[in-house]
């Protein structure tokens, strides 16, 4: 088994295992020898003239999580060089980056600068982009050096993403930079949704889940040592409590009217299962590749790791004085809820495992308004679902289980820029892709560069133990990441469009992702 990667800082503490401190003081340490990446030119879409520019920094840096000592984190910082004003706004409480908002049609670049002691990317996750630009481990950006990417926004409304995707020669490094911090939201908007007219400004609320691990002085903790990080490889990390945007679950003032609230599920391996305290129904309008066609109610509404789901929330006939709660409701997350393997012990993490309660984020309602804005019952025209045929060619791609040696897809393993011949596409076709799952544990499936439809979702065999989460699946719409549950086998239809070249699928769980 693979430690915590060398270049970090490990101090031994009883009971807790490894603490990760990201100090730069060990920037001495972590240059790479070898070749540098030279920069040369502008990679993806080179013009004269780009609508939006910026620098993004990849830096250490530290910021107050919790009470007491501030916390060691790995962030991005941004610099608007050229563009509209509101294009970034920076979260100064929190590690979370920038939220970069661009619009359809914008012509963009963006200077990445690694200050990092390690190789690091940066991935436009769910983004149409070329794939030089798409963050791929294969373009890493070494310390000290700078890569500019240039695209154009081609994709429609929705909330986006951005974050590390490196890969070394020892293992992925996803899992570690983006618990770090390496995070961002990337909004996109465009015309036929700006049409809407749905809840903006502080009725818009965009939240980024995730669950951190702190040691006695705020230190963030990755993988403990021991079986304790066999485990949580083998699962995906689960931190001990829950941070939105980058905090503890905090009390937002709202009043009687809608809102519309946006969630990325930023977490490393956990799945959350959205509901409303008073068991009012999850309104969903829109998922990874912006909103549905009509408006879905749910009981509850399944968020895994990479996910995005935009909900409506109408509070006009909400009592002042009264409070609801955004939680996450209990299910049975199968050998992780602590049967099989003897539970706790075996599991790490007794405070919160997977498939638990807990509260994400709690809405008092202090006053009353008039404002009452129907929810639209159509929300998107624009964007036809992909058709598909009987003819349309199905390739099928097995999720299976290597005991000790993690988990595999067609009995492979990530190798770099090598492409079985399995996995290629001829560009400009319409395929139809069947990820079944003969694990026991749900994989968030992501393709690069695109968005696709979920056309069939067929239980095929056992759920091993996982149960109550299917009714909040969302199906519908488009997505870049898809949950298939251990059983399951899941049919999705996709175009290759536009850009040719070497793209990356994988399970999202960033310690799946990272083991290869
Ligand atoms: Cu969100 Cu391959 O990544
Ligand atoms: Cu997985």
């Amino acid at each position: 088994m693979k430690r915590v990667h060398r270049r970090t800082v490990l101090q031994a503490m009883a009971g807790t295992g490894f603490l990760l401190t990201l100090s730069p003081g060990f920037l001495l340490t972590g240059c790479d020898g070898g070749v540098r990446a030279t920069e040369s030119g502008t990679l993806g879409l080179d013009s004269e003239e780009y609508d939006v520019e910026l620098n993004l920094y990849a830096t250490p840096g530290s910021v107050s999580i919790l009470p007491g000592t501030p916390s060691e984190v790995w962030r991005y910082r941004a610099e608007l060089l050229k563009g509209p004003e509101s294009t970034v706004s920076e979260n100064p409480d929190s590690y979370l980056g920038p939220t970069i908002r661009l619009r359809r049609g914008q012509t963009v670049k963006i200077h990445i600068h690694n200050e990092l002691p390690e190789d690091t990317t940066v991935h436009w996750h769910g983004l149409h982009v070329p794939s030089d630009v798409d963050g791929q481990p294969r373009l890493p950006i070494r310390p000290g050096e700078k890569m500019t990417v240039g695209f154009e926004v081609l994709d429609r409304a929705g909330l986006f993403w951005y974050h590390s995707h490196a890969h070394g020669d020892k293992g992925g490094r996803v899992g570690f930079q983006s618990y770090a911090g390496l995070v961002g939201l990337l909004i996109v908007e465009d015309d036929e949704e700006l049409g809407l007219g749905l809840p903006a400004g502080k009725n818009e609320l965009l939240l980024v889940l995730q669950d951190r691990t702190f040691a006695g002085a705020n230190e963030l903790v990755y993988l403990d040592g021991g079986m304790g990080a066999m485990m949580d490889r083998m699962r995906g990390f689960l931190g001990d409590r829950i941070l939105v945007n980058g905090a503890p679950p905090t009390t937002r003032k709202v009043v009687t009217r809608p809102y519309r609230i946006r969630v990325l599920n930023g977490s490393n391996a956990r799945i959350y299962k959205l509901a409303w305290s008073d068991g009012r129904p999850v309104t969903v309008i829109g998922a990874d590749g912006g909103l549905l066609q009509k408006p879905e109610d749910k009981p509850y509404a399944v968020l895994a790791p990479a996910q995005r789901l935009d909900i409506w929330l109408d509070l006009s006939d909400s009592r002042p004085g009264s409070t609801l709660e955004l939680i996450s409701d209990s299910y049975e997350a199968g050998m992780m809820s602590g049967g099989m393997m003897g539970g706790m012990g075996m599991m790490g993490n007794a405070t919160l495992p997977a498939g638990g309660h807990f509260t994400l984020m709690t809405l008092k309602v202090t006053d009353s308004t008039n404002i009452t804005e129907p929810l639209p019952t159509e929300l998107a025209r624009a964007r036809k679902k992909i058709p598909v045929t009987d003819a349309t060619p199905v390739r099928q791609f097995e999720l299976s289980h290597a005991m000790m040696r993690g988990f595999a897809i067609n009995g492979r393993r990530f190798a770099g820029t090598t492409v079985a011949d399995g996995e290629k596409v001829r560009l400009g076709d319409t395929e139809i892709w069947e990820f079944r799952n003969n694990t026991p544990m749900p994989h968030p499936m992501h393709v690069h560069g695109l968005q696709f439809n979920v056309i069939r979702r067929e239980t095929r065999g056992n759920s091993r133990g996982w149960n109550g989460l299917t009714q909040g699946l969302v199906d519908s719409g488009w997505h870049d990441t898809v949950l298939v549950m251990p059983g399951e086998a899941v049919q999705l239809a996709m175009t290759f469009e536009r850009f040719d070249g070497l793209y990356i699928y994988h399970c999202h769980n960033m310690e799946h992702e990272d083991n290869g």
